[in-house]
């Protein structure tokens, strides 16, 4: 392991090992995406179980001209923000409608990993050269100040992918309540909810017949094996996804195989009983009815939903 470990480095040793002393244990979903969880992830979006790329798809390639509409108000310039944009695969037909209407715009893509935004930085211009694009690596709201705090626009703020399940309801109420104090009367939020729907449906795409789905999970072992000098024996370990059809909660696991014993570095030593789970990821997914409530309860008004041809998924337009 490196001794002289960067800020970011520090957060990531820290979190991991405070998660790996909790009772039960847990980790964070935040710490998926290295450059191999980048790939991993792209390999999920393109699987048939994983309905969930396809659903938002069909809502920006068919309606990008109806949302930019909503957006466009009379004109005045604005930021587009997307928070955790991944590779912008969908949101990218809402910046070609907005660019093809020679519109004032500059587009923040924020994501914590540096691979995603120097992708998009990079591959972004060729195809809209045009395109006023500045990429924040780092936190979301973190990077949201960062963007505020760049241009006094007004602000659009795109949050997809379905990123807001990957928090538990408590933590999405306290996470739209922070974005809320950074938006100002005027801005808008995008944002991307799973619907609920058959069970069978839901657990397929987070328990996927290739294992692409476990490779991606158990990549944060070796991720820590690999920046945190942790020795953890990735075939002790198995992925396990479940879903809860009256919660809406879809949680995915690792559970340990056997009683084992894992050092982070120097840092911590970690004991696992057979069958021991770590909770590794939520992905919520709501009913109409728990979205408004949630946009009530977090100050905003619900103004337009954006729906795919099957109903399995929702971009719903907040100001
Ligand atoms: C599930 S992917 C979705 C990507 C894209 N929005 C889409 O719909 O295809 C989640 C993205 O959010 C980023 N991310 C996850 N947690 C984050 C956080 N706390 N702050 C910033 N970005 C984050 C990841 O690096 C990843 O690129």
């Amino acid at each position: 392991m490196q001794t002289n470990l960067t800020a970011v480095e520090s957060q990531f040793l820290n979190e991991t090992v405070a998660g790996l002393q909790a009772s039960p244990k847990f980790m964070l979903a935040k710490y998926f995406y290295d450059e191999r969880g980048d790939y991993l992830f792209q390999q999920i979006m393109e699987m048939d179980e994983y309905y969930l790329t396809n659903a938002e798809m069909d809502i920006f390639s068919n309606q990008a001209s109806h949302i930019a509409n909503l957006i466009i108000k009379g004109d005045t310039p604005f930021d587009l923000i997307e928070l955790g944009a991944g590779d912008a695969t969908k949101s990218i037909h809402l910046l070609r409608e907005l660019a093809k209407q020679n519109l004032e715009f500059s587009y923040f893509p924020v994501d914590i990993s540096a691979h995603v935004i120097s992708e998009l930085e990079e591959n972004l211009p060729k195809e809209l050269p045009d395109l006023n694009i500045k990429g924040l690596n780092g936190d979301y709201l973190d990077m949201l100040k960062k963007a505020a705090a760049l241009s006094n626009r007004r602000k659009v703020v795109l949050f997809m992918g379905a990123n807001i399940g990957n928090m538990n309801l408590d933590e999405a109420h306290e996470f739209l309540l922070s974005l809320r104090k950074l938006l100002s009367k005027g801005d808008m939020l995008i944002i991307g909810f799973d619907l609920k729907k058959n069970p069978k449906q839901i657990l397929a795409a987070y328990n996927d017949s290739k294992g692409i789905t476990s490779a991606f999970n158990l990549n944060l072992l070796e991720r820590i094996n690999r920046e945190l000098g942790g020795d953890f024996e990735l075939k002790n370990f198995e992925h396990y996804a479940n879903y809860d059809p009256e919660s809406g909660a879809c949680k995915s696991y690792l559970i340990s195989l056997k009683d084992q014993i894992v050092h982070i570095g120097a840092a911590a030593t970690i004991s696992f009983a057979r069958d021991e789970h770590i909770y590794m990821e939520i992905s919520q997914k709501y009913a109409l009815e728990d979205i408004e409530r949630l946009a009530l309860r977090s100050g905003f008004q619900c103004r337009h939903n954006f729906f795919d041809a099957n109903r399995y998924f929702v971009d719903t337009l907040w100001t």
